[in-house]
């Protein structure tokens, strides 16, 4: 049984991986027998976050880059594959939310999150097309979230970009499916993250939100490691274009 969740010989790229989602997602994956290559923008705190992997005898490298710097994307990945000579699976899961009134916005804040959390997303996901083509096989995971399918206010740019993701993953899906790649959207819901520490002090947020999802709490970033795990594992081999929700219920909870 646990050679279906197996990661045995995989090469991983996850970006937005210094901590947060993106470093549980690593860690769950490495813990799964992946090489795991960690990304941010940061390399001191990227450099941690590898180093603690590795002191847990897990594999882990780091490939520090802006990934809304399409070229640098494109290098990097490139270089992944090149040395490692296979590139089974892409986290595309790194992000940023500003949260501003409709009036307040400019155009180049909205422009900016598009480029992070929509943009880099495709340009990553071509790239890693590229590499996994020849090979017949690969994985690319987007990082989407419940605000691409219901709506808050303020966050007109994330939810934007992430309904964009889940669209693109499935026009990914259909067109990559031939050549053995799968692609999906993996869509938490509210988690215990420096992204969220502004809604987490706010006392009616935290009440509201408790309130709303049927498990009545915030989730720990591990908890999203298996649906990484299941997606890029021989487990997930028939599932390409899926939304899976990770949200303790909150969607579906009228
Ligand atoms: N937390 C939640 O409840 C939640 C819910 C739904 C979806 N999500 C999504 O999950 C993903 C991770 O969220 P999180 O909560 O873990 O956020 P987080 O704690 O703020 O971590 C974000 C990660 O992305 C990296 N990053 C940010 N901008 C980057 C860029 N331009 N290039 C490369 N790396 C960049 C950050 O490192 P550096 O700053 O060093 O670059 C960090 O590693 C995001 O896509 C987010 O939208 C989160």
């Amino acid at each position: 049984m646990a050679s279906l969740f197996s990661l045995d010989e995989h090469v991983v790229l996850i970006t937005g991986a210094s901590r947060g989602l993106g470093l549980a997602m690593a860690s769950a994956m490495a813990e799964a027998g992946a090489l795991v290559v960690l990304n941010g923008r940061d390399p001191t705190t990227l450099e941690q976050a590898a180093s603690g992997l590795r002191a847990r005898g897990l594999k882990a490298e780091t490939a520090p880059f802006d990934v809304s710097d399409f070229a640098a994307s494109a290098r990097e990945v490139a270089a992944i594959a090149a040395r490692h000579g296979r590139l089974d699976t892409v986290v595309l899961n790194a992000g940023v939310n500003f949260r501003k009134p409709l009036l307040e916005w400019e155009t180049e804040d909205f422009r900016r999150v598009l480029d992070i959390n929509l943009t880099g997303c495709f340009v990553l996901a071509r790239e890693a097309a590229r590499a996994m083509i020849p090979r017949g096989s690969g994985r690319i995971i987007f990082t989407g979230s419940v605000m691409g399918i219901v709506a808050r206010p303020t966050v007109h740019a994330y939810a934007a970009a992430k309904a964009g993701l889940a669209g693109m993953a499935k026009t990914l899906a259909v067109e990559l499916a031939p050549k053995g790649i799968t692609v999906n959207t993996i869509c938490p819901g509210f988690f215990d993250t420096e992204m969220n520490t502004p809604l987490m002090q706010n006392p009616e947020f935290d009440a509201w939100m408790k309130s709303r999802c049927p498990l009545g709490r915030w989730a720990r970033p591990e908890e999203l490691g298996g649906a990484a795990v299941y997606l890029a594992s021989r487990a997930g081999s028939y599932v390409t274009g899926a939304m899976l929700v990770v949200d303790g219920g909150l969607t579906i909870n009228m």
